[in-house]
């Protein structure tokens, strides 16, 4: 029942106070629930540490291309808000993704990419560009145009030139390649480059972003890193291959796609970043969000009290590594997330119900954030 308050309330502040949530006759002690903070007074921003930077994904494009909001950075006043003031640095959820950043061959259209970046730099925040190769982003016309491997080390080459070239100077950190192991440490199949070309080619493609833009720091990037040790050991043994022969890596990023419905919260999850730190690279929490099954259609109180404590440790995990750099949430607000496009029956993944709606993971953000390094 007060699990029930606690959902109506949640979504009376998403929706407007439609019908008035009804009267508790439970003797539970509802002030003890979580429950949504509205409008957040602080600012992640402002409370995280001076070397930890706070971030979100700058939505738009994939899953809400056939919505009524595609590319909410223009539609939604109060989103850019919420970007503007609670976050130091940013990312492009879909914009930089080669299917909408070169749809036809030597076709560039940086439209997305450039108002999100602008965006950033007029609120004097950063920018991580998301992604130069990865299997699923892949346009039509690459997947299907039956090239040689040659050409094919061409196109990566040309891509990565101009789409890092026209933003040099002005994205600080690159993710060049994407997801390219799968859980059991293997080279993800479905990669034109990588299947044509091995795992070689990855050392070229980070080595041609060097050329275009030699500040920018060049990250690997996955999910599950901190779950699966074969991912995790793959990709540890690829970042000392390529830093013994002089590739510039400079990051390993852990997405942080996470769910409450595969408890507990990945006991591995601090001393994997210390892993990749130790090699040398910085580290980055890149898309971190906290998904659950939604049974009843909203997220429950202990639901939320979970969450938020995962959200705890996920930035306390980064907090006590000193080569962690940033920790960037993905999809946020609820609204917007990527979750319930992907992932049926599960949502509630972010800090933010909406634009200005606060979760009792925002109020564990700024508590982990204001205890700062350990
Ligand atoms: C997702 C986006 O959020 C969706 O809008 C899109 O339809 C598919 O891609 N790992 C990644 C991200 O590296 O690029 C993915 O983003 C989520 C998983």
């Amino acid at each position: 029942m007060v699990a029930t308050v606690v959902a109506l309330l949640a979504l009376g502040a998403c929706t407007g106070p439609a019908e008035p949530p009804p009267t508790s006759t439970s003797t539970e002690p509802v002030a003890s629930e979580p429950r949504p903070s509205a409008s957040p007074t602080v600012s992640l921003r402002t409370v995280a540490p001076k070397d930890l930077l706070i971030g979100s994904s700058v939505v738009g494009g994939g899953h809400l291309s056939g919505t009524d909001h595609p590319q909410p950075l223009e539609s939604d006043a109060a989103y850019r808000q919420l970007l503007a003031t609670q976050f130091a640095t940013l990312t492009p959820e879909n914009a930089l993704k080669w299917a909408s950043v070169e749809p036809a061959r030597d076709t560039y259209d940086f439209a997305a990419g450039d108002a999100a970046v602008a965006f950033a730099e007029q609120h004097g925040e950063q920018v991580r560009g998301h992604n130069l190769m990865w299997h699923q982003s892949n346009p039509a016309w690459l997947t299907e145009g039956g090239f040689t491997p040659d050409q094919l080390r061409q196109i990566l080459h040309d891509h990565i030139s101009t789409v890092v070239g026209h933003y040099r100077g002005r994205i600080a950190a690159w993710d060049v390649a994407n997801e390219i192991f799968d859980d059991y440490g293997r080279l993800q199949a479905g990669d034109p480059f990588t299947d044509a070309l091995g795992v070689g080619i990855v050392a070229d493609a980070f080595r041609w972003a060097h050329e275009a833009d030699p500040a920018a720091v060049l990250y690997l990037n996955d999910y599950n890193v901190e779950s699966s040790a074969a991912k995790r050991q793959a990709y540890l043994d690829l970042a000392r291959q390529l830093l013994a022969q002089g590739v510039p890596l400079g990051g390993m990023g852990i997405q942080g796609h996470l769910s409450l419905q595969y408890p507990p919260f990945p006991p591995d999850f601090r001393s994997t970043l210390q892993a990749f730190a130790d090699l040398g690279l910085d580290v980055a929490i890149t898309e971190l969000d906290v998904r659950m099954a939604l049974t009843g259609g909203e997220a429950t109180g202990d639901q939320l009290a979970t969450q938020a404590d995962w959200y705890r440790q996920a930035v306390a995990g980064c907090l006590a590594v000193a080569r962690c750099v940033s920790v960037t949430m993905w999809g946020l607000p609820d609204t917007y997330s990527w979750v319930p496009a992907t992932f049926t029956g599960q949502g509630a993944a972010t800090p933010f119900i909406d634009d200005s709606t606060a979760k009792p993971a925002f109020d564990a953000l700024v508590a982990a954030l204001q205890a700062g390094r350990t």
